[in-house]
């Protein structure tokens, strides 16, 4: 494409370290969205023809029908892939296909590209996302009554509903869409027209361009508009984050899996055996998920690291840019997938959940707060309980198995109420603020989701 200048050829090594068509083939239906509209805005600046804009599109799909169905022969030598494009439109259509490239640089049209394929990739994630939401909404739908533990310090804290403990999953992966939304705004912006760093002579619609490939705004700066690739960074953090959820998932999900917690069991299609130990069943999907969040992060760092030292304009370390960001939405996206599936398919062991969630310590707050509502400053009730359990612990006597007496030892604010404070159901249906786990609120909560997922109303209401 450059040859003009050139007296030397290009070793092989030069083109194989330089190459980027391995993995940019991935923007060619992207890169001839961008090309056709640009021919139409060559055509209003008088460049081309009306026919010869025709004869460019009807080139440019058919190279893309051939692209998709895997018959297109990519070449190395022609770098990547607008190159690779470029040169099968010319040779298909002759003369019509050489004047495609007025007004424009690789620069502009690999950041249309990518903004075009960011903005597509943005709503295929947070389609999965919801899609994961939803299974999780209905696995809490499925077993409304299921109370189990809530952890701190990985140390049990106080009883809480399946269902809450689900849907606070939920709530991150809300977030998680929120961002890729926010992203979204900022990604919305037409590079193209903006050529190699300060635009053309030949005077393009930049505006009629943009409408016509669906984007709401122009780039105002084509210095900054050729080397931003903040919004790639935006969303490579949307991912990081999103693996971090989905990795505090993962480690719950195999927590609750082991002999020790036996609250789940994940049906064989989702788990591997062990080569030597033949009664493994080892949560690998959860695992892996766990692992592929450090790729993640990995790719944020990189692209962050790319960018920092990068001088005004367009440099070629941004070809670096690509593979990080890919990677980070195939990971996303087969994570997100993985998940959906297994959590649709994982069976809850209630009876292990309710015998965990028996252990009367669970209520010690709860006997805290009788105190106070019987006058005791809270941090004396504290104290209190405290030394109640130090008593249950010495004595080997639960909260269930004292007596009256035993506890008015510790405090005369004690009556024979206590006894109530002690039962399950009462002390969950008395969390009733908005966000507290009280079966009322939770089914709310649920109906919520279900609604705002487009799920079907839950059963009970
Ligand atoms: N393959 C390049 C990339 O991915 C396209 C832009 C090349 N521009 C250039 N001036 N060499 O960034």
């Amino acid at each position: 494409m450059w040859k003009g200048r050139f007296q030397e050829e290009t070793t092989d090594l030069m083109k194989r370290f330089g190459e980027s068509i391995s993995f940019d083939w991935r923007l060619y239906r992207h890169d001839i969205r961008a090309s056709i509209a640009h021919a139409h805005g060559l055509v209003r600046a008088g460049v081309l023809t009306e026919s010869e804009a025709a004869e460019i599109a009807e080139g440019l799909r058919e190279i893309e029908a051939e692209i998709s169905a895997g018959t297109f022969e990519f070449s190395v030598d022609l770098e990547d892939i607008h190159m690779n494009i470029e040169k099968a439109l010319t040779n298909r259509i002759g003369p019509a296909g050489a004047k495609l490239h007025t007004a424009r640089s690789r620069n502009d049209q690999v950041a249309v590209d990518m903004r075009l394929y960011c903005l597509e990739a943005v709503d295929t994630l947070s389609e999965k996302i919801q899609g994961l939401q939803r299974s999780l909404v209905d696995l809490g739908r499925r077993h409304p009554e299921a109370i189990l533990p809530g952890y701190t310090h990985l140390q049990r804290g106080q009883p809480v509903l399946l269902a809450h403990h689900l849907l606070a999953y939920v709530e991150m992966l809300d977030r998680d869409c929120g961002r890729l939304r926010d992203a979204r705004v900022r990604i919305d912006c037409m590079p193209l027209g903006s050529g190699a760093l300060a635009g053309s002579t030949i005077a393009i619609d930049r505006a009629l361009v943009a409408e016509e490939l669906g984007f709401s705004r122009v780039s105002h700066n084509s210095m900054d508009a050729v080397s931003d690739r903040d919004f790639m960074a935006e969303l490579l953090f949307a991912l990081a984050l999103l693996g971090t959820h989905l990795s505090r998932l993962s480690e719950d999900v195999i927590l609750w899996v082991s002999a020790e917690f036996d609250f789940l069991s994940l049906s064989d299609a989702h788990t591997t055996g062990s080569s030597l130990m033949p009664q493994k069943k080892n949560p690998d999907a959860a695992e892996l998920t766990r692992g592929k969040t450090g790729r993640l992060y990995g790719n944020l760092m990189a692209l962050l690291t790319t960018l920092k030292g990068l001088p005004m304009t367009y440099n070629r370390d941004l070809q670096e840019d690509k593979e990080r960001l890919f990677d980070s939405f195939d990971t996303a996206e087969i994570c997100l997938d993985i998940y959906a599936e297994m959590m649709a398919q994982a069976s809850v062991n209630e009876a292990s959940m309710r015998e965990a969630a028996a252990d009367p310590f669970l209520l010690a707050t709860d006997l805290a707060d009788y105190l106070v509502q019987r006058g005791v400053p809270f941090r004396q009730a504290h104290d209190v309980i405290g030394k109640l359990t130090a008593y249950s612990l010495s004595e080997k006597k639960s909260f269930n198995d004292m007596t009256l007496e035993e506890y008015q030892r510790f405090s005369d604010a004690f009556e024979a109420s206590v006894f109530q404070t002690l039962d399950l159901q009462t002390a969950l249906a008395a969390r009733q603020a908005i966000g507290a786990p009280s079966p009322l609120r939770v089914n709310e909560e649920l109906n919520r989701w279900s609604t705002q997922l487009g799920m079907d109303q839950a059963k009970s209401s």
